[in-house]
């Protein structure tokens, strides 16, 4: 259950859990118990309480974010499989032909309690097991004929202290403690047990007792995972005291934003990435960038693009994971085809990434997430040292985000020589800076936090930004509307006038990203006309702008302070406030900030 707890965060439609029962001694165990309730893990607690679970060493538990099949306790995991309910079996993924496997089975007269593509499996890997006696055996011959992707877990009363796990394209890593063992679809399952990991590839079996973790790959043949250390504690992926993960998240970015700079310099100052295993000259060769990611991280390589051009002045291209993967990029081998994603399984970002790969393309990972697939699948990963990030609605990683493909660029620029290449240890300086001003910002949030009180009924707000400030605009609007359901839209501040000003009524509220006043091409004045503009119309103008910035002050119904930084770093700083402002909304009104409706942290499905 503690594990559960710290993994609801990837989803929390129905939780369940099987454990063996009557375990004996290298014999066979009476049975398999499971609970199951559909709703938030509190359900499942209840549950057990009224209802309580037999004393056991080895079982499974799941949370669900439904696919096939409603969030009810019938489709709620674990799935038994077979006649007799011995078998028990867990599932993230998808099975994409469950409708032909289920049918087979159904003609055979298998009857189905569930609407779920999981349970389908359960009975297969049930009827292997009658035939050869071997869970992981069982597990092996019916992978095979699974299409999709999935991670599937199975227990067997037959073989009491034993867990069966599969993987592909789905998320699975094994915790190795003394005298027991874990599984979990991340290191936060079993962090408050153990701190030493496996890694394991895609299309690999293990098996787990209390002394052993054995690998094979799915043709049956002997192989190892690759073992790392978490290099984060239990403590780090709890609240500590917050209201909320998010609460925690937004105040730990000063240290995301550190640790992700930490240790890539000389002491010269010159940039070095040995980490990414790619070799100069290819580096030196690219031609084109392309960043494929969605939502949150999308928007962090969008910010990222402005910087990585001017930088490198190579083309840099921005694009949802999910549009990229299904049309005809134009992409060979001189293109490197960044992805980025804070858990490194997002399904849709992943497809991206295979896809580069097989036009060619040179691939690079920006993640948070040790051990995870899209990084594995990848030439080479830049990771985020932004720790855990639990809730939902992404903050600290937005941050790391933007800083490691920053770190990204500059190597790159530096690589590339030319005049740009001395200017990326003066950045590099100049980022070193950004935590304590993070830190400042984020001391001084009351204001921002009581104008959200304040809002917590407004309907509708809109978020204008312009160069940098356009992605901090849109991720803002994403930030309330994820948790806060109110209705947001992002708009470039130079668009408004070819359409969404039209939106502009009396009493609107609408924060403006305004650009520091160094920012080339007098993009500052140009958002200032544009504040006065929406004020004409009746706006009410929610400013954030530089300290010192007194342009603003006239047409401002509000003025939130960032503190000054290079017009590249400030959204870094700009989207802090958006982020508290979303927060203490989204818990004025009453909601769960860290767990959204109709939402899962890690999305594993197309
Ligand atoms: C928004 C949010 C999502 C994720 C997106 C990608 O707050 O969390 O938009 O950013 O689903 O997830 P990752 O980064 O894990 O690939």
């Amino acid at each position: 259950m503690e594990g559960l707890a710290r993994l609801e965060y990837r989803g929390y439609d129905s939780a369940g859990l099987a454990l063996i029962e009557g375990e004996t001694d290298g014999g066979v165990a009476s049975g398999v118990a499971v609970r199951k309730r559909s709703g938030k893990l509190a359900n499942l607690k209840q549950l057990l309480q009224d209802s309580p679970m037999p004393e056991s060493t080895t079982g499974i538990g799941h949370t669900r974010w439904a696919t096939h099949g409603g969030p009810t306790d019938e489709n709620a995991h674990p799935h038994y499989g077979g006649e007799d309910d011995r078998l028990a079996l867990i599932h993230n993924g998808i099975i994409e032909n469950f409708h032909s496997l289920k049918t087979s089975l159904l003609e055979q007269g298998v009857s189905f309690r569930s609407e779920t593509d999981t349970e389908v499996a359960a009975h297969l890997v049930a009827r292997a097991y009658d035939e050869c006696k071997d869970l992981t055996e069982a597990m092996r011959r019916v992978v095979n004929d699974l299409e999709g992707a999935f991670t599937l877990l199975a227990v067997h009363a037959d073989e009491p202290g034993v867990v069966v796990a599969a993987r592909r394209n789905s998320p699975l890593v094994v915790g190795i403690g003394v005298g027991e063992n874990f599984l979990g679809s991340d290191v936060a399952a079993f962090i408050g047990h153990t701190r030493e990991a496996l890694e394991l590839a895609n299309d690999q079996i293990v098996t787990i007792t209390a002394e052993k973790a054995e690998v094979i790959g799915f043709d049956g043949t002997p192989t190892e995972g690759k073992a790392f250390h978490v290099d984060w504690d239990a403590a780090a992926a709890e609240k500590g005291g917050h209201s909320s993960f998010m609460e925690k998240e937004i105040l730990e970015q000063p240290t995301a934003i550190a640790s992700t700079l930490l240790g890539r310099t000389d002491a010269e100052g010159a940039l070095v990435l040995d980490e990414l295993r790619i070799s100069e000259e290819q580096l030196r060769a690219v031609t084109k960038i392309v960043i494929v990611a969605c939502g949150t991280a999308f928007y962090s390589g969008m910010t990222a693009k402005y910087a990585i051009e001017h930088w490198t002045r190579i083309p840099c291209e921005v694009e949802l994971a999910h549009e990229f993967r299904y049309r005809d990029p134009v992409v060979d081998q001189h293109t490197l085809v960044v992805s980025i994603s804070q858990s490194g399984e997002t399904m849709d970002t992943l497809m991206a990434v295979k896809h580069a790969r097989e036009l060619g393309a040179l691939t690079i990972s920006i993640c948070n997430t040790h051990g995870a697939t899209i990084p594995r699948e990848s030439d080479a990963v830049l990771y985020t040292h932004a720790g855990p990030e639990i809730a939902v609605a992404s903050t600290k990683a937005f941050t790391a985000q933007i800083t490691a493909c920053y770190v990204l660029g500059l190597y790159l620029a530096q690589l590339r020589g030319g005049s740009y290449a001395e200017e990326a240890q003066q950045v590099m300086r100049e980022l070193h800076e950004i935590p304590s001003k993070v830190e400042t910002l984020l001391a001084g949030m009351d204001r921002v936090r009581e104008i959200a009180r304040f809002m917590a009924d407004t309907r509708s707000v809109l978020f204008l930004g312009r160069h940098v400030g356009y992605p901090i605009a849109l991720e803002g609007a994403l930030k309330l509307k994820e948790i806060a359901y109110i209705h947001a839209e992002g708009f470039a501040a130079g668009e408004l006038k070819h359409g969404p000003i039209a939106l502009i009524e009396p009493g609107q509220p609408v924060f403006i990203v305004v650009p520091g006043p160094d920012t080339p091409h007098g993009l500052h004045g140009k958002v200032v006309s544009n504040i006065q503009e929406i004020r004409a119309r009746g706006a009410r103008t929610l400013v954030i702008a530089e300290e010192g910035d007194e342009d603003v002050v006239p047409f401002a119904d509000e003025v939130i302070r960032v503190p000054q930084a290079p017009p590249l770093l400030e959204p870094l700083l700009t989207i802090v406030p958006l982020q508290v402002f979303a927060a203490e909304l989204a818990s004025a009104k009453g909601l769960d900030v860290d767990q959204p409706r109709n939402l899962a942290k890690s999305v594993t499905v197309e």
